[in-house]
């Protein structure tokens, strides 16, 4: 079985060729983020004007890489939310259209299900169950991951994403979008301590995250102090303190309250080496595996969609319809292990 994956929830155009046996033959991604730039943030008009002009040349670029013809594709899976809907109706259409050519199943993958089993891309992954830690631009949520399907959300951002309170704050010192990076950057040049800003929820019973607030304590922060380099560079300090210390504290409860198990971290904002370091003391202290994807398939991707496709594929065989769906918003607890969905159709027939 061999099962084109397509990525288009959001500011990337992910494509990859995934094979049961051989395991991933290629893949190629294209990032707007430059497009976008400009505006600040994701421009939902342009990114999906943009997928349409990027995704067949990926699909070919692809399919050639990995020494393949559109006949040899057996399946097709893309993502089917949640996302940008204009975004996602680009990849639901493209999929449908080549799966009908060809006479292959086509199935709609959720975004957040491929980041979870992002980690089964790498040597040695992790053993279920596990902890996964969804840290992006657009998401920020524990999860208790009991088997493919079988996710428990044990708390979620009530308000910005943790890479959106990095990209705002960013912006708020005066650094290009997304700022994520750069604000790292700067944080390593500043002084610890000196900006105290607030952990939000860590102290609050429960799973959830919010970041709002302590993007309005940097606003006061940034209006209350003279502007020069140093004082820029403790702010970005102080706030990539509180957020991973926000993070960590967490995923520690999260570990207390589940029993040990292997924690893993996935989205942009796993990226941050201060989290990391922070996460691998965590794992260490609780004597548990951490497991990263691979930098390019932390963040949106191709090759994620290809493999959740693989295993959901059974659902498209179980009778899915033809039509071209997108869901903006899909609960991730609301998903059920692969074949229920054809179990619950013959049970109900
Ligand atoms: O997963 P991702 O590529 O895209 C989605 O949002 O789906 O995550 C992008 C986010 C951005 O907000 C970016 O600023 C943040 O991840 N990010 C980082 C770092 N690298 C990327 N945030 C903090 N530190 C980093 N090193
Ligand atoms: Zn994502």
């Amino acid at each position: 079985m061999r099962v084109l994956g397509i990525e288009t929830s959001c500011d990337e155009t992910g494509v990859a060729l995934y094979d049961e046996h051989r395991g991933l033959l290629a893949h190629a991604l294209y990032s707007q983020v430059r497009l976008h730039a400009g505006f600040g943030g994701v421009v939902p008009e342009l990114a999906s004007r943009d997928h349409v002009r990027k995704l067949l040349p990926l699909v070919r670029e692809v399919l050639a890489e990995a020494g393949c013809a559109a006949g040899g594709v057996d399946g097709v899976a893309y993502t089917e939310g949640p996302g940008l809907v204009g975004a996602l109706l680009v990849g639901a259409a493209f999929a449908r259209g080549f799966a009908f050519s060809r006479g292959v199943p086509c199935v709609g993958v959720h975004h957040m299900e491929g980041h979870l089993l992002a980690p089964m891309l790498e040597p040695g992954p992790p053993a279920f169950p596990f902890l996964a830690l969804l840290v992006s631009g657009g998401h920020t949520m524990l999860v208790d991951v009991t088997g493919v399907g079988r996710y428990r959300v044990l708390g979620q951002t009530l308000d910005d994403a943790a890479g959106e309170a990095f990209d705002k704050t960013a912006k708020l010192l005066g650094l290009a979008y997304p700022g994520g990076p750069a604000l790292a950057k700067l944080a390593g040049q500043g002084r610890a301590g000196r900006f105290d800003f607030p952990r939000p929820m860590l102290r609050r019973p429960g799973l959830d995250f919010s970041f709002s607030g302590l993007k309005t304590a940097v606003l006061h922060a940034v209006r209350d102090h003279p502007d020069d380099p140093a004082t820029r560079a403790d702010i970005a300090r102080g706030f990539e303190d509180a957020v991973v210390d926000v993070l960590a504290g967490k995923c520690r409860r999260a570990l207390r309250e589940l029993g040990p198990r292997p924690l893993v971290v996935a989205g942009g904002v796993g990226a941050n080496a201060r989290l990391r370091q922070r996460l691998e003391g965590l794992a260490r202290e609780a004597g548990v595996g951490l497991h990263y994807p691979r930098p390019e398939f932390c963040t949106d991707n191709g090759a994620m969609i290809a493999y959740a496709g693989l295993l959901r594929l059974p659902d498209a065989a179980a009778g899915s319809p033809d039509v071209v769906k997108a869901r903006p918003r899909w609960p991730l607890d609301s998903l059920r292990p692969p074949g229920s969905v054809g179990a619950a159709a013959v049970a109900g027939a």
